[in-house]
């Protein structure tokens, strides 16, 4: 672990939607103490909806290095990421490295790190469904054991990674989603986003998304899941992403007449279309805490969650056969979700102060 004593140079590797958010309020703390901060994109997610429109919403530079590695196997797209930023490394010659949450890029950059000189950080530490059957669980347990420095998002990842052995090496930062929410959601306030045509603002409806291959990947389910979501409200208005798009086309798959198809929204459309929302059907880690965090009722579309604070303060229910109805939501809780919870928004400066801490150059 060769560390320069000055000023760290660091790189963070990303390649999925919701990392671009979370590396977003890194980067920008970064900038703020003047370190050198690098990004690296994996290529995972490189459609423009997916990808360049969250650089632009978070105002991200372009990334230092983009690995092109795109669509694959699991097991082919992380060997790409892993034959590729080996070499990206080489070339930036950063002292840290971290990575977030749980993506195949998140395993890639792990596994290639942990052999390499760099310091490895995990920022979305401690995340568990223990569901082994979700690519995501191996992918955050590997980048979990590997990292020299996990930064946990909430007291129940802390106590998970305690039982894993591995507290000596966490610390609780907080949730840097509060961060990119927060600031997100007083801009999409102020200046609402230019939404996709033909969608209407006011009204009552429910903000669905649903991608995970539990859902999408077997035709059966697929069915099932749009079939109930038509029959949870009349306005029921999906967000479409690659994953799901191609699946309703294979299966030649129409939606119910309740149910609408939308792109897939960038992150300041995603956050006014919630805000609009009566309720939320999703099956993405991220929306959950987003609803819970914006006071709407979310039911997810899975067996277990990772987030199970949301599910304990009455935000969440976790309904694979998607049977809650829209009474149920309205008997939801009505209270905002605790700061102590998810953390008060300075979530990145936590990450900041930690990393620098551990390659001793902490800074205030
Ligand atoms: C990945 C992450 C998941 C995260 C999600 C956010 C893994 C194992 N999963 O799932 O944890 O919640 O991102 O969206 O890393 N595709 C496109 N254009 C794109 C990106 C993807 O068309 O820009 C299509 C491809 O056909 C691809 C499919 O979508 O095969 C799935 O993409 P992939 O990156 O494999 O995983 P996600 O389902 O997006």
């Amino acid at each position: 672990m060769a560390v320069s004593a000055v000023s760290p140079k660091i790189v963070s590797v990303v390649g999925a939607r919701p990392q671009f958010v979370k590396v977003a309020p890194v980067h920008h703390e970064f900038q703020r103490l003047g370190i050198d901060h690098a990004i690296i994109h994996s290529g995972q997610h490189y459609d423009d909806s997916m990808s360049s429109s969250f650089f632009d919403d978070l105002a991200l530079p372009e990334p230092a290095i983009n690995l092109g590695a795109g669509s694959d196997s699991h097991a082919g797209q992380t060997a790409t990421i892993m034959t590729r930023l080996d070499g990206a490394l080489t070339q930036l010659r950063p002292d840290v490295v971290v990575i977030y949450g749980d993506t195949n890029t998140t395993l890639a950059a792990a596994v290639v790190v942990a052999k390499r000189s760099e310091v490895l950080v995990h920022v979305e530490a401690g995340l568990r469904s223990y569901n082994r059957r979700m690519p995501e669980e191996v992918n955050r347990i590997a980048a979990d054991h590997l990292s020299h420095l996990l930064l946990a998002p909430t007291r129940t990842a802390m106590a998970i990674l305690a039982r894993e052995g591995l507290a000596d090496r966490s610390r609780l930062v907080g949730d840097v989603m509060v961060d990119a929410l927060r600031y997100v959601e007083q801009q999409v306030r102020v200046s609402p986003p230019t939404m996709p045509d033909g969608w209407r603002s006011g009204g009552e409806y429910v903000f669905a998304t649903i991608h995970r291959a539990e859902n999408t990947d077997t035709e059966m389910r697929l069915r099932y899941v749009l079939e109930r979501l038509g029959s949870m409200h009349d306005d029921v208005r999906i967000a479409v992403h690659p994953r799901l798009a191609i699946r309703m086309k294979d299966a030649r798959i129409v939606q119910p007449p309740s149910v609408s198809l939308w792109p897939a929204l960038s992150y300041h459309q995603t956050i006014h279309a919630l805000l609009g929302s009566l309720a939320v059907v999703t099956d993405s880690g991220g929306l959950q805490k987003e609803a819970a965090l914006l006071a709407r009722p979310c039911v997810t579309a899975r067996h277990e969650t990772e987030w199970l604070e949301t599910v304990e303060a009455g935000w969440n229910i976790v309904d694979p056969q998607l049977i809650t109805s829209i009474h149920d939501w309205s008997r939801m809780t009505r209270q905002p979700l605790a700061e102590e919870v998810f953390g008060d928004g300075h979530a990145a400066a936590r990450i900041a102060n930690s990393i620098l801490h551990q390659v001793g150059t902490a800074r205030d």
